[in-house]
């Protein structure tokens, strides 16, 4: 089983989540690739974040991992902003390769929760738009502590 973890942090704590997934697939053996996209420009104040993720914007990404043809799963994860995905987000679902019958996980990490379950929503549309199919969706609170994180985690895969 080889497995994409593709995701998206500004802050960390998405990050912090995928370097679990990452550790828990290693310690079953799994070949696991994680693939953390950037945008070529970054915008750091909280207005723009907010205004670029709630219109959707495709900022342009640097060089990364496209194809995903040779994995069997992908699993994607993102920070929640003003209710969607973060904007690099939105690229790599545009850009990326994925062929027929690939499984998907989707994560977001969230604040206060509101409008989590709308960013997991555009997250599914976009990767089902690429022909994979979504066999979960979890979400985890930005402070969430490392053990139910994992509990999560395991649950699923
Ligand atoms: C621009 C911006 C918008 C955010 N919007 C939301 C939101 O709509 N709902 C929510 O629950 N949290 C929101 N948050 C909190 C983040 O989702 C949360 O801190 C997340 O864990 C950050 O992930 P990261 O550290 O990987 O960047 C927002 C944070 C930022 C910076």
């Amino acid at each position: 089983m080889k497995t994409a973890v593709v995701y998206y942090s500004f802050t960390g704590n998405t990050h912090r989540v995928a370097q679990i997934i990452v550790d828990i697939l290693k310690n079953k053996g799994e070949d696991v690739v994680p693939v953390r996209i950037r945008p070529l420009k970054e915008e750091t104040s909280f207005f723009m974040q907010c205004k670029d993720a709630f219109l959707a914007k495709k900022p342009e990404l640097y060089k990364t991992l496209l194809d995903l043809k040779d994995f069997d799963k992908v699993i994607l994860g993102s920070p929640v902003w003003a209710f969607k995905p973060a904007p690099a987000i939105n690229t790599y679902l545009d850009k990326c390769v994925l062929g027929e019958g690939k499984k998907a996980i989707l994560f977001v990490t969230y604040g206060s929760g509101t409008g989590k379950k709308k960013a997991l929503e555009v997250m599914k549309k976009g990767i089902e738009k690429k022909g994979a199919s979504v066999i979960k969706a979890l979400s985890f609170q930005q402070a969430e502590k490392e053990k139910s994180c994992r509990e999560k985690i395991e649950k699923v895969l």
